[in-house]
């Protein structure tokens, strides 16, 4: 990989209650992609995402987003800096008792002095750029998941983000509406040049919208790659996780990552 990068890691640790889930992980996540981040429940997909804008610091290693090193960052850099970033939480994280217009209205409420006026236009814009417009009356309660999701989406969108993190966007969705999702964030990548990072356990939407694949496990890049070279790979973790076998091989007996050794690229 090579060009601008919008987000690196290099070596970033994270222990939790001495507990390691990180445990020395590169990434290299070019401008303009679709990177997605494939690693079984409990991997460390969503602690990943969080070192990104800055929810989470790492213990060790450094993390650069753009090209400016923000492994030290203090919260009030992160207020900038996270502007920069749209996340789409798992399970969408509406406020239940916030109509849609105030749910997607909230970050440029927060962030903007925007006129009443121009903060509706706003949200008219994003909601129809998640092709739901015209509902921004109803309440979470009344929309489908699969609405609630693409609120979700429209919500991370309204800043106009360069970079959009996406944590299981299809998780609970039936084959159409997680197609939607994945059409849609290809889409957003287009219309706006964004680069979307997908943390999902879901294939097809893997298939569907990655360019980069990386897998992650037990606190290290494993296997990484194009999604198109990574599809048709022999990498045994990576087949194991593709094909969902419950017998991963460990990484020892995979031979691929003895403690120290580089992840094999794929
Ligand atoms: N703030 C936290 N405090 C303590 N432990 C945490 C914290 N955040 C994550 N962990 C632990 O880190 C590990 C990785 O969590 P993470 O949420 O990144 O998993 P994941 O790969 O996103 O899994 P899933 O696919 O189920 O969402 C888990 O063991 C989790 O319990
Ligand atoms: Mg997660």
């Amino acid at each position: 990989m090579s060009g601008e990068l919008a987000v690196r890691f290099r070596g970033v640790e994270k222990a939790f209650r001495g507990e390691p889930v990180l445990r020395g992980v590169d990434l290299e996540i070019p401008v303009g992609c679709t990177f997605t981040i494939l690693g079984g429940s409990g991997s460390g997909k969503s602690v990943c995402l969080k070192h990104m804008i800055g929810l989470l610091q790492a213990d060790a290693g450094q993390i650069e987003i753009h090209g400016r090193d923000v492994t030290r960052l203090g919260e009030r850099g992160w207020v900038e800096e996270r502007k920069r970033f749209g996340m789409v939480f798992q399970g969408a994280a509406l406020f239940d008792s916030l109509s849609v217009l105030e749910n997607v209205a909230y970050p440029i409420r927060e962030h903007r002095g925007d006129s009443e006026e121009a903060v509706r236009a706003r949200v008219a814009r994003c909601l129809e750029a998640v092709g739901l417009p015209g509902i921004e009356a109803l309440f979470p309660a009344e929309l489908s998941g699969g609405m609630r999701k693409r609120v979700g989406v429209a919500r991370a969108i309204a800043l106009e983000p360069e970079v959009i993190l996406y944590d299981e966007p299809t998780t609970g969705l039936d084959p159409a509406n997680s197609r939607r999702i994945g059409r849609l964030i290809r889409q957003l990548q287009g219309d706006l040049g964004l680069t979307s990072i997908v943390v999902t356990h879901d294939m097809e939407l893997c298939h569907a919208v990655s360019d980069w694949i990386v897998l992650l496990r037990e606190g290290r890049i494993v296997a990484r790659g194009e999604a198109a070279v990574l599809r048709d790979s022999d990498h045994p973790e990576l087949r194991a996780f593709l094909e969902g076998s419950d017998d991963l091989p460990p990484p020892a007996l995979a031979g691929r990552q003895a403690p120290g050794r580089e992840e094999a690229d794929v």
